[in-house]
């Protein structure tokens, strides 16, 4: 449905504004005349040019609406940012991770009603039920924000403040189609006909499918208009400000056409549930202006906020994407304040092909399912499944299969081989013989490598430079590919080689199987320190097995092969963690059946 945004600017909204003449240009001079605004207008301006520390990072996630529980697609969005944040945890940045709860608005008004609860009551609950969700499934956040709190109110109050100050927001009155349902003004080309269950006649949201509303009423309009060049130079100027590229095309398109002013408040008669426009308690400000200050009142806004403030990075469904990449970026230019380093843009789920729907019954639990398949075997699934530039198909069975592939037998087995008391009855990390694996460049020295063994040492030497390229570009398929793939190589390696077969009596024997097997653990090691971001309690399990310290865990302390290299390994000699379970349990398929249960199967042994 993204193709229908392009032509979201092209019909203007019916707005008329008596002020418009009278605040444009009106930059730092408040025409606000009451005691409590001119106290609020007494602001703390930031420059666009404040410098950035390279080394610390703010992500943070959409907060999520609280009218219904939490489903598949929101895990999504918190695992995406979440492995964002540990990987530049491992990289040695300073970081901060926030996500929450969007409480405010005609939707949760309506919920709330509709469940006969009081608001504040009905979101503390949903909101809770997030925050249990995200707290099972090992998100890293540091900020938990729900909008209903005072600091956030603040935050509110001030930028709107702001924005008022400098002529940005005047009264108008609006009159167009709105949905609830996405709180979202829709001009006539993104309306469409359909029929309700009932089959009455009723206009949608082309987009989203919501039905919509005719809406006239006296309200804050924002000078949207204002910052079309301004929004085009940012984009243009900072190619990966949004990301993937097709998305960044995408934002560029919708700024070819006109941006109308929009309205930046509803008349507290038909929605109650917000925040009261600061010395007009007759309007409550609209829902998506109040979310996205979430992200400044996170930093601390409006007290000292830069340090966080100029290292922003957002995740967002592409849902969202017009109010991260226009709206957004034009609040914080009116309030002058820096733009966000980058929106990470993720695609959506889809259950049997069809979206998510309580109707439906399609609705898949994120808590249920990381209960039955663990937390990290869901983070998984959904990272190295979900592609950002398009849609992806959700099934149990294609759950079960993956995991079982990738993290039981490949990974899994590759681990339980090469540390089995057969192959290795002293459980020491084995020592590293040069001479029965000596460098390409050793001319005329034999060893007993073979030539895919050098190629898959040039596939771990350059693996974890490809993983970077793709966690930073939010591209985790292929980084999780690029591992998978390293994975395989090296079970091909110790299958080549079948070191089960080799005589321990014989000293040249027992060099070469103590080779295979530290190669084997150097390359276990860099895969689950690479893995630590994505299923962060396999890869603790991984590398305490290896008896990797804390502090040897870190993307700096990689140094795949180093006696390879002719450098000393600090590994060789250790004794192995004493944890000997199985790295991930086999699952059983969904509606396997009876007799053919492999629940008790043991990972993969070795064939030889
Ligand atoms: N409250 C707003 C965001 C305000 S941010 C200032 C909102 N909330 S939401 O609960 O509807 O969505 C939160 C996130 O979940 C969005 O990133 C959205 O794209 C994502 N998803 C919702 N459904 C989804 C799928 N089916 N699949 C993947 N992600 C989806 O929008």
């Amino acid at each position: 449905m993204m193709k229908t945004y392009h032509s979201i600017f092209r019909e203007c909204m019916v707005v008329q504004s008596w002020s418009r003449r009278h605040a444009k240009g009106c930059v730092l001079s408040s025409p606000l005349s009451s005691k409590w605004n001119c106290k609020m207008v007494m602001v703390r301006c930031q420059s666009t040019e404040i410098p950035r520390d390279d080394r610390t990072y703010y992500i943070t996630t959409p907060i999520f609406y609280v009218n219904a529980s939490p489903h598949i697609g929101h895990l999504y969005s918190a695992v995406t940012a979440d492995y964002l944040h540990r990987y530049k945890l491992l990289r040695g940045f300073k970081t901060r991770f926030a996500t929450g709860t969007d409480e405010h608005g005609l939707k949760i008004q309506q919920a709330a009603d509709a469940a006969s609860q009081d608001p504040q009551s009905f979101c503390t609950e949903v909101s809770q039920r997030f925050k249990h969700l995200f707290q099972s499934c090992n998100i890293s956040y540091t900020d938990y924000i729900r909008t209903t709190e005072l600091r956030h109110r603040c935050a509110v109050e001030h930028f709107w403040t702001v924005l008022q100050s400098k002529g940005f927001i005047y009264k108008g009155n609006y009159e167009g189609w709105y949905s609830t349902q996405d709180e979202s003004f829709l001009t006539l080309s993104q309306v469409g006909d359909a029929k309700d269950s009932s089959g009455k006649a009723v206009k949608i949201s082309l987009e989203s499918g919501h039905k919509v509303e005719w809406m006239k009423e006296d309200n804050y309009m924002f000078r949207l208009s204002e910052f079309q060049s301004q929004l085009r130079d940012w984009l243009e100027g900072n190619p990966r400000a949004v990301q993937p590229e097709r998305f960044h095309r995408i934002v560029l398109q919708w700024l070819q056409e006109d941006l109308p002013d929009f309205s930046v408040s509803r008349q507290t008669k038909r929605l109650w549930w917000g925040i009261p426009v600061p010395g007009d308690p007759d309007q409550i400000i609209y829902v998506w202006l109040d979310a996205l200050v979430n992200y400044l009142t996170v930093a601390g806004y409006p007290d000292k906020h830069s340090q966080w403030w100029s290292s922003v990075h957002h995740v967002v469904g592409k849902d969202i994407l017009k109010f991260h990449a226009i709206y957004w970026p034009a609040f914080l230019l009116a309030a002058n304040l820096p733009l966000p380093q980058t929106i990470h843009v993720h695609s959506h789920w889809t259950v049997g092909g069809k979206k998510m729907s309580k109707s439906l019954g399609n609705v898949v639990d994120p808590l249920e399912r990381s209960q039955r398949f663990t937390t990290d075997g869901m983070r998984y699934f959904l990272l190295r499944q979900g592609v950002p530039d398009t849609d992806c198909d959700y099934d149990d069975d294609k759950v079960v299969k993956l995991l079982n592939a990738e993290l039981t037998d490949s990974l899994g087995g590759l681990l339980n081989r090469c540390t089995a008391t057969s192959l290795n009855p002293t459980q020491v990390y084995p020592y590293f013989c040069i001479n029965s694996f000596p460098t390409r460049c050793a001319g005329g020295q034999e060893g007993r490598a073979a030539a895919e063994d050098y190629h898959m040492l040039d596939s771990v030497y350059a693996l974890p430079a490809v993983v970077e390229q793709h966690y930073e570009s939010m591209h985790v398929y292929k980084a999780l590919e690029a591992i998978s793939g390293c994975v395989r190589q090296t079970n091909g390696f110790v299958q080549r080689h079948t070191p089960w077969k080799l005589n321990r009596a014989d000293s040249e024997d027992q060099k070469w199987l103590e080779t295979i097997l530290h190669v084997s653990l150097e390359c276990l090691r860099i895969y689950g320190t690479l893995l630590q971001p994505i299923v962060p309690e396999i890869a603790d399990k991984l590398l305490s097995r290896l008896g990797v310290k804390q502090d040897e865990k870190s993307w700096a302390a990689l140094d795949f092969l180093a006696k390879y290299q002719g450098k000393q390994c600090p590994f060789e000699g250790r004794t192995l963690g004493p944890d000997t379970g199985v790295l991930f349990n086999r699952l059983e398929r969904p509606n396997a059946e009876k007799g053919s249960s492999k629940k008790n199967k043991k990972p993969a042994k070795f064939q030889s």
